[in-house]
């Protein structure tokens, strides 16, 4: 396998880690943004422990600018980015109603301002080369809505919007654009809703469990592979059956 050199945004987070442990195990250079620099560096060894060395850089995927120059760093030190995961995300959950503009926009930006903020700065090499892959994750409630996340759930949406959009634009550049919609994956954002609801929820997914991040990984990987040149635009669905769309 060609080695290349792939972002994974908010690769620190636990699909994220999954993400990055999966495409180094492939062979590629893999980088990363990081806000929290304590953080970052305790994630860093825990990786460099498991033989994993991943370039990292500071840097707001919700700040155009902050993301330019981040890319910019990345750049030079691992080289061009060929694989771009739009990974980074946040859940601001609340009833509609009782929503403030503060979680609304701070889940518009982080999700899905994010995607332009990181994904401008890079298309224009992939085009110049003539090959890229990118991909977008997205949710299952993004596909299906769910209760107290109409600002997730928007951005979500909006991010395969993006995904098509981009597709078609690119194609004939050897760049694909695909989105993964996960479903329920047993993270700390998971874990973050309360253990009643959460029940709930895992009581309608039929394989029966929460997803693990292993398994999101899997499909970023099929994506970004050689092989995956003529999927471009699809959506993929990963979320043990919990929402069945076409
Ligand atoms: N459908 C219908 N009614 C619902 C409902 C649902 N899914 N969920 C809650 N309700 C009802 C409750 O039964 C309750 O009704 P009553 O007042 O008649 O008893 C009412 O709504 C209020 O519910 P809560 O007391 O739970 O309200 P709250 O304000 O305390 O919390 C909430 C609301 C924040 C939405 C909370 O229910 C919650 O956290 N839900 C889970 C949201 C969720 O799934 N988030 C996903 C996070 S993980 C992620 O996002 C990753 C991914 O991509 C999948």
């Amino acid at each position: 396998m060609t080695q290349r050199t792939a972002l994974v945004t908010g690769g620190t987070g636990g699909i994220g880690s999954a993400i990055v442990r999966y495409l180094a195990g492939q062979g590629h250079r893999v980088a990363t943004n990081y806000r929290d620099p304590d953080k970052a560096e305790a994630w860093r060894k825990a990786m460099a422990a498991d033989g994993i060395e991943v370039c990292m850089v500071q840097g707001d995927v919700c700040d155009p600018t902050a993301s330019e120059a981040m890319i910019r760093a990345i750049e030079e030190k691992c080289g061009p980015i060929d694989i771009l995961v739009n990974n980074a995300g946040i859940t601001r959950d609340t009833t509609f109603h009782k929503m403030t503009y503060q979680q609304w926009t701070e889940v518009i930006n982080t999700n899905l301002n994010a995607c332009f903020n990181v994904t401008r700065p890079v298309i224009e090499g992939m085009r110049a080369r003539k090959w890229g892959r990118i991909v977008q994750i997205s949710s299952i409630n993004g596909q299906k809505g769910q209760y107290g996340q109409a600002n997730y759930a928007a951005a979500k949406a909006g991010m395969h919007g993006f995904t098509i959009s981009l597709a078609q634009e690119n194609a004939k550049f050897g760049i694909t654009v695909n989105t993964v919609s996960p479903g329920y994956v047993g993270t700390d954002m998971v874990m973050a809703v309360p253990e009643e609801v959460r029940e709930k929820i895992v009581a309608q997914i039929p394989v029966g469990r929460l997803g693990r991040p292993d398994e999101i990984a899997h499909a970023v990987a099929f994506f970004t592979g050689d092989q995956a040149a003529w999927i471009t635009g699809a959506n993929l669905a990963i979320n043990g059956g919990h929402y069945m769309g076409w």
